[in-house]
């Protein structure tokens, strides 16, 4: 049996927002310490990040970064992260239950993201720390001179404000695990009052406040509305975050999950829409999903870890083949939703749950997960078009009626280029599929690129960085506006047409 999807350019969901394609640096385990910042690495440059990361992170295209978290920013005392190194306070950081130097913070990692070619999405404490910290933070970054804090900047070696124009309200606060949780009624009234004060210091700021830790939070979907129905005016993004994993080895449900992110998304949306018609608002409220992935071969060796070390290997997951499939249907799944979708961040970029690893004083290579965000990154820029969808589909014993093909169209149209990105869900066979691209006339075929795996569970090591690596000789061939292809089983397929 054959897939099929039509696509019609004027069919079209939305504007895909570059940020769709943003990735995340929190200071946990070795993301910033041997990850991107090792002073004495043989490729540092002269403030200490690695080159040859840098490198990487460039190949990725990403367009803002979020940081210093994560569950580590419910703790951090923003201050302590400024000034000379010498002078900075060791902390315990008590999220990761490690020892924090602050050798390198908040003004390092502005350097760094300028040097990546992105932006720097900053996240406020409203775990341990409120109104007072949040607005002196922004006044710190963004307030030219002449105020206690701007003039504390400029002292520090940073004349020019730097203009950081997204900021998250806090952290998954609807979680036991969060220091500083809160219930939904306390957030939402301490993020109102940190927006309020916050865009007050800097009117052009953009504000994300906190959903749901994941679909799967008992408070879900009440804390969405609650903390709305107090921050509705003041922010123009609410957040989500999922990850999943296969722990029981059933890669036919592990392949579905992107299936629960549409719906995941869909909630959010319609919950966002009722506030509006609450609020009797004519403002609509976008989407961050600014954590993102593929978590759990970690998880044994994190719950082993001794406390109160610097820079530990914490969640440092291995991710393979069918780990990639998965990245490619939740970034498919973000693509269906690029009307409200503003924002995601692949969590995160380097080391800890990373697209690229690093050995600390050694080499750096790029995981499987690394392709499939590279090619949307790259090729996924435009107008997602409408998909309509027939596939043979499959039932597992928790989701039903899966389609084996999961895929989108993106129309770049500046580029002249229509990319197809496709999966096939099937394990043991390939998937023939007709791609009708009706109204745009007649088209030639790029190249059609492949992500697949002799062994679901193959993945890139430091020793054979290459085990899995796509290639272009996918043989899609197109006659007039009709593409014809074999997609491999179990496969990430990008056809590029012009
Ligand atoms: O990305 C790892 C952690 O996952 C983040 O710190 C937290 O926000 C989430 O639970």
């Amino acid at each position: 049996e054959k897939a099929k999807m039509t696509v019609d350019k004027d069919f079209t969901i939305g504007e895909v927002d570059k940020r769709l394609y943003g990735s995340f640096i929190e200071h946990l385990g070795r993301a910033v310490y041997g990850g991107i910042y090792e002073p004495g690495h043989a490729s540092a440059d002269e403030q200490g990040f690695r080159a040859d990361v840098l490198e990487m992170v460039k190949e990725l295209q990403v367009p803002i970064v979020r940081y210093p978290g994560g569950n580590f920013v419910s703790g951090y005392n923003w201050e302590d992260s400024v000034g000379p190194v010498s002078e900075r306070k060791r902390r315990l950081e008590l999220a990761w239950r490690t020892i924090e130097t602050n050798e390198f913070g908040f003004n390092e990692f502005v350097d760094w993201a300028k040097k990546a070619n992105s932006d720097v999405m900053m996240a406020v404490n409203l775990g341990t720390r409120g109104v007072d910290a949040a607005r002196n933070i922004v006044e710190y970054s963004n307030h030219p001179e002449g105020s206690y804090y701007s003039d504390l900047r400029i002292k520090h070696g940073y004349k020019q404000p730097h203009g950081v124009k997204t900021w998250c309200l806090g952290n998954e606060m609807d979680g036991p695990w969060q220091i500083g949780h809160k219930t939904a009624e306390e957030y939402g009234r301490t993020a109102a009052e940190a927006a309020k004060v916050m865009k007050w210091t800097d009117p052009t700021i953009e504000l994300v406040a906190c959903g749901s830790s994941h679909l799967g939070m008992p408070s879900f979907p009440d804390w969405e509305a609650t903390v709305l129905d107090h921050t509705y005016d003041h922010v123009e993004y609410l957040s989500l975050h999922q990850y999943y994993g296969n722990p029981d080895n059933d890669t036919p449900t592990f392949l579905a999950r992107s299936l629960e992110m549409d719906r995941f998304i869909d909630t959010v949306k319609a919950t966002c829409d009722y506030m509006k018609a609450k609020k009797r608002s004519k403002k609509t409220m976008y989407l961050s999903f600014d954590e993102w992935n593929v978590w759990y071969h970690s998880h044994e060796n994190d719950s082993k870890m001794d406390p109160w070390q610097i820079a530990p290997p914490q969640l440092e997951d291995i991710y393979n083949h069918e780990d990639a499939l998965l990245v490619g249907c939740m970034l498919i799944s973000m693509l269906k939703h690029a009307d409200r979708v503003k924002m995601a961040c692949l969590a995160q970029l380097v080391n800890v749950i990373a697209p690229i690893m690093t050995e600390t004083g050694g080499g750096s290579w790029r995981q499987t997960i690394f392709y499939p965000f590279m090619h949307a990154s790259v090729y996924g820029r435009g107008t997602a078009l409408v998909p309509l969808i027939q596939s043979p589909k499959y039932d597992t014993k928790e989701i039903t009626d899966v389609p084996y093909l999961e895929g989108i169209a993106v129309h770049n149209e500046e580029q002249g280029e229509v990319t197809v990105f496709a999966v096939n869900r099937h394990l043991e066979e390939s998937l023939p599929l007709e791609v009708d691209l009706r109204s745009f006339g007649k088209c030639s075929l790029i190249e059609h690129i492949v992500l697949e795996a002799d062994d679901l569970k193959a993945s890139n090591t430091a020793a054979q960085p290459d085990r899995v690596v796509p290639h272009n000789r996918g043989g899609a061939s197109v006659s007039d506006t009709l593409i014809t292809a074999s997609l491999a089983k179990a496969s990430w397929n990008v056809i590029r047409l012009k």
